[in-house]
């Protein structure tokens, strides 16, 4: 690419004037979301397995809970359902026992209940002790006041001593009218009286993202559907590292039967059951139509151990395998032939490889680990491309690496003041993902402190324009700035680690952020405000200044001739602004998408849509005025050749 020199076009200041002369073609930008906290988003019951918990150890049953009397203990059962799931569900029933007697599981912080759906639940049983008991084992949902939703029974038989899966469907007779609702499993106590069984690996999900096994929850994979992202960064992160190297992530302890995963003591603190595994991720991106940005374990952990390099080369083998699971050919690699095993022959789409996460933590080690991983994947996947992540050129790696990762969270002030911060990189050959970015708090000598101190509980206008300043950057450096991805992508509001976050939800709810629509507007290859509003030539233009307070950018469909103007205030006073296009023919009229709010408002579960994008018609023509709102940001999309 020719380099862009875009700070030798001359600034109004205040009032911008906007000369869109001749064009150029520019590399796309992808936008898009990042997988740096794993969070379970549609398997229903927490706890389902029993994984990696101390057995006997009272916090092992959280959240599950007995009914009636029923005595629970998770034991390390000396007949496990599987060697990768040693833990089960001991359940005693009292020799007295009458009545319904069991357990329930209040799932993440509630489960929602929808006449509409079909629910799939499913577990694993077996008597210790051989009896010739027969009796009713139901299954079902209800609410905290004890309405039954939905309910199923089999039969259940004491000569059953190795373990057998029961399967059942629950159709709700009724909605339920909030979420604070449990998965029931009960037996009849009379018949069961004195009786102990084992559970083993439950299951509960209700309708998924195209009906995936172990799949997407429909409402979260539809939200972030629309963004049109361009990729999916995954499966980490923080995520991959592990807090330890026993704890790092492995894709084939993800991969398989679901009695195959062991799960993993994730790196916030809570455990990960890994339903949601490499080919669930694959599986999502196809079915929505971005690419992965896929990160292999590079011998580094974060509690700052990094493997010695006599030691590499198992795992540079587990990420050569993981990369085959991917895209390698089944008659040649086990791995790509265990995919096609579990139903995908043809290889998935996957051109970004990233060796690590944030290696700027192990720059030391990473002056061999880079050359090391780097060496051996390039040379077995010579079509793919590797994404180191250490600051970049510092320390200096060889080989020269192709991308690198970038990082940043910051004030919305940071934001704003670098939306130039790519502008006099040298155009080397070397290009950059800005993999991970928000603006997290007012505070700029306490980034990380408590809400009280600055931090944002979510997106805020003032944080998610000052993105939006910064994104201008990134389009107008887009030669050099290969993808770019809002970091982290979810968070369930009753449980978590790290704000804000892009999107939220709850048991029952998705909450889009207002950083949420500045991406969906953003510079992707895609097209609604920036990642929906996409050209493929950047048109160079006067250009904002450093200390300016109105950011821009514009590029152009070439096919269609639209000309995407994007305007960000990042600010409280309202900006006039010129447009003076040096097109031979504009449209008389084009359209406005508007993102506006004042500088506090957030999206929140309370309310949930305070700010959403509008859409309105808007005069244009050859030099035609506009007035960018305090908190904005305006994509004016207008015809012109
Ligand atoms: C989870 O958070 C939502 C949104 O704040 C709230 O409405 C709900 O009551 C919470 N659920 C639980 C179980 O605390
Ligand atoms: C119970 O589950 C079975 C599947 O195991 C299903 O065929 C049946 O329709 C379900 N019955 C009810 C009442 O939902
Ligand atoms: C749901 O449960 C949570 C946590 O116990 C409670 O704070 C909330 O008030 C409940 N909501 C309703 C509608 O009962
Ligand atoms: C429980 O079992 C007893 C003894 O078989 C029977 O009389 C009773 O009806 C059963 N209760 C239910 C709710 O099925
Ligand atoms: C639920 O079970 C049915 C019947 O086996 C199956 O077709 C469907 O895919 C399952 N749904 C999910 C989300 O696994
Ligand atoms: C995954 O593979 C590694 C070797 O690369 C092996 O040590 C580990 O036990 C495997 N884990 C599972 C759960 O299969
Ligand atoms: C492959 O990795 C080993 C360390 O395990 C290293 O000695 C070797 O130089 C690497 N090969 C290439 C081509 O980089
Ligand atoms: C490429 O450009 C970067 C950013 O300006 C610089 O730090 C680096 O040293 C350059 N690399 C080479 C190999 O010249
Ligand atoms: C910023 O954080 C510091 C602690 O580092 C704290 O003393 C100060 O009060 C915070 N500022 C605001 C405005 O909350
Ligand atoms: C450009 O416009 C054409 C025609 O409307 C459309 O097919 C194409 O997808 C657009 N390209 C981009 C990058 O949005
Ligand atoms: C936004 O919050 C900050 C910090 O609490 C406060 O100083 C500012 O006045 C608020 N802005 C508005 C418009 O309320």
């Amino acid at each position: 690419m020719t380099p862009l020199n875009l700070r030798s076009f001359l600034i109004p200041a205040l009032l911008g004037v906007l000369h869109i002369p001749a064009c150029r073609a520019v590399t796309t930008v992808s936008v898009s979301a990042t997988a740096s906290h794993t969070i379970p988003t549609t398997l229903l019951l927490q706890n389902r397995a029993f994984q990696q918990v101390t057995p006997s150890d009272t916090s092992a049953l959280d959240p599950w809970v007995a009914v009636n009397g029923a005595e629970l203990e998770v034991i390390a059962d000396t007949d496990p359902v599987s060697s990768a799931l040693p833990n089960s569900l001991q359940v005693s029933i009292p020799s007295d026992a009458t009545g319904s007697v069991g357990f329930s599981n209040p799932g993440y912080w509630g489960i929602k209940v929808d006449s509409s759906w079909t629910y799939n639940a499913s577990l694993y049983y077996r008597f210790p002790s051989e009896s010739s008991y027969s009796g009713t084992l139901t299954v079902g949902l209800e609410s905290d006041t004890g309405e039954v939703f939905a309910s199923n029974s089999t039969t259940i038989d004491g000569s059953q001593t190795s373990w057998a899966n029961i399967f059942l469907t629950l159709t709700p007779s009724s909605s339920a009218s909030n979420t604070n609702n449990s998965f029931f499993v009960a037996v009849n106590g009379s018949e069961a009286a004195g009786k102990t069984i084992d559970f083993a690996m439950f299951s509960l999900f209700p309708p998924t993202y195209k009906n995936r096994p172990n799949g997407m929850r429909i409402d979260i994979a539809e939200t972030l559907a629309a963004m049109k992202p361009a990729f999916f960064r995954f499966p980490g992160g923080n995520n991959i590292e592990g807090q330890s190297f026993d704890t790092r992530w492995q894709w084939n302890a993800t991969v398989g039967s679901l009695l195959d995963r062991p799960g993993r003591v994730g790196d916030w603190g809570y455990v990960n059951t890994d339903g949601l595994g490499l080919l669930e991720y694959l599986t999502f991106f196809e079915d929505v139509g971005m690419q992965p940005i896929m990160a292999v374990w590079a011998g580094y952990s974060l509690d700052g151990e990094s493997e010695p390099e006599d030691a590499l080369a198992p795992f540079i083998q587990q990420a050569i395998d993981q990369i085959d699971f991917v895209v390698g050919d089944p008659s040649t690699s086990d791995a790509a032939a265990l995919r096609a095993s579990l139903g995908h022959p043809e290889p998935f789409y996957l051109k970004y490889v990233e060796i690590g996460n944030e290696d700027f933590f192990a720059s030391d080690s990473y002056t061999y680990r880079w050359p090391d991983f780097y060496g051996n994947l390039s040379a077995a996947f010579p079509d793919l491309t590797f994404i180191a992540t250490t600051y970049p050129f510092d320390p200096v790696i060889y080989p020269t690496p192709p991308h690198y990762d970038v990082h940043v969270y910051q004030t919305p002030e940071w934001f704003v003041e670098n939306a130039f911060y790519y502008d006099n990189f040298e155009r080397n050959g070397t290009t950059y993902f800005e993999g991970e970015y928000a603006s997290i708090s007012t505070n700029a000598s306490n980034l990380y402190g408590t809400s009280a101190e600055g931090r944002f509980l979510y997106p805020t206008m003032q944080s998610s324009t000052a993105e939006a300043a910064f994104m201008t950057g990134l389009e107008r450096n887009s030669d050099i700035v290969f993808a770019a991805s809002y970091a982290p992508l979810l968070q369930l509001v009753n449980d978590s680690q790290w704000t804000p976050n892009l999107v939220s939800f709850d048991a029952g709810k998705v909450y889009p952020s207002t950083s949420y629509y500045v991406q969906q507007a953003s510079y992707a290859n895609a097209r609604d405000l920036f990642s929906v509003n996409v050209g493929d030539e950047y048109l160079p233009s006067t250009l904002p200044t450093e200390n300016g307070a109105l950011y821009w950018t514009i590029s152009r469909n070439s096919t269609s001739n639209d000309v995407f103007i994007k305007v960000v205030n990042p600010v409280s006073d309202e900006q006039d602004v010129l447009f003076d296009l040096a097109f031979t023919s504009v449209a008389s009229s084009g359209t406005l998408q508007l993102l506006q709010g004042s500088q506090n408002d957030s999206n929140t579960p309370e309310i949930a849509d305070l700010v959403t994008p509008h859409t309105s018609t808007i005069a244009t023509g050859q030099t035609f005025d506009y007035t960018a709102p305090g908190y904005s940001v305006s994509v004016i999309t207008v015809n012109a050749s």
